[in-house]
């Protein structure tokens, strides 16, 4: 297995914009559901696997008398962060160590799917968890992608979904059975929402599944996943304004240490 980032999203100008498109359409999601599970002001925040760090620079203004910590492997965006409470760390998840019982939150988007280690990095994260802290797992689900009318949409996204899983170890469906695993990893008060985004061409959630998908082009056509042709026709299906069908579902799943 290679490790995120070794050469499937590299951190470069198109994974910036893919991260821009991201928070752009994820962040309202993920800000509504933290502010139902109520965030302290003065709570210790961590955000694994930053990315941009729109969430962690959010975090900085709800806890707005605590620290937020946003990790990542590679932190040169949120180094570009002034606050004076976030501070950035070059973390790796699955390796690096916290101190137990450090955090009130722990949140990791899109984070935890992609790792083959996700099982051993939730009891790390419960270790890090002070008792009455929150975690919030959010990872997508790939179940409205089998039943798309579009055949071409269902080829390309299952053909991309089949060159991360056997690239990176990702999981596209380890979120179903996310909320169902939190008590053996010792949580309570656990809960889940799931949301199936509708998508038309040419809106900010075509143009981020448009890119997720471009940026692996050649890996999908080297490896015989898809043709030329079949990328080019994709790419314009998700620019077309009379394009409409489903995303794959963002399923957020939390509990109580
Ligand atoms: C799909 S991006 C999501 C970024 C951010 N969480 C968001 O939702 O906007 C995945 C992020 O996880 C980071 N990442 C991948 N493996 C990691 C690891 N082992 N430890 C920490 N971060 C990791 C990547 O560098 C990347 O920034």
């Amino acid at each position: 297995m290679e490790k995120y980032g070794q050469t499937l999203f590299t951190l470069d100008s198109a994974e910036e914009a893919r991260l821009a498109l991201l928070a752009e359409v994820f962040d309202p999601l993920c800000r509504e559901t933290l502010r139902d599970l109520v965030i302290a002001p003065d709570a210790r925040c961590l955000e694994v696997g930053a990315g941009s760090g729109s969430v962690a620079s959010w975090l900085c203004e709800e806890a707005r008398e605590g620290e937020v910590v946003a990790t990542d492997i590679d932190p040169a965006l949120l180094d570009r962060i002034e606050h004076p409470r976030l501070r950035a760390l070059r973390h790796d998840v699955t390796t690096d160590p916290f101190p137990e019982d450090s955090f009130d939150l722990v949140h990791a988007r899109l984070v935890l799917s992609h790792l083959p280690q996700r099982d051993d990095v939730m009891r790390r994260i419960h270790g890090w968890l002070r008792p009455g802290g929150f975690v919030l797992i959010e990872s997508f689900c790939w179940f409205p992608i089998d039943s798309s009318p579009h055949p071409l949409y269902r080829k390309v996204m299952g053909a991309w979904s089949d060159l991360i899983c056997g690239t990176l170890g990702t999981d596209s469906w380890w979120s179903r059975s996310q909320p169902a695993s939190f008590a053996g990893y010792g949580y309570r008060d656990v809960g889940a929402r799931t949301h199936t985004q509708n998508v038309r061409g040419g809106t900010p959630l075509a143009d981020f599944w448009r890119l997720t998908v471009h940026m692996s082009h050649r890996r999908l056509v080297d490896g015989g996943h898809a043709t030329e042709d079949e990328l080019q026709d994709f790419y314009a299906l998700l620019a077309d304004p009379d394009f409409w069908d489903l995303t794959p579902a963002l399923i957020q799943s939390w509990g109580r240490k």
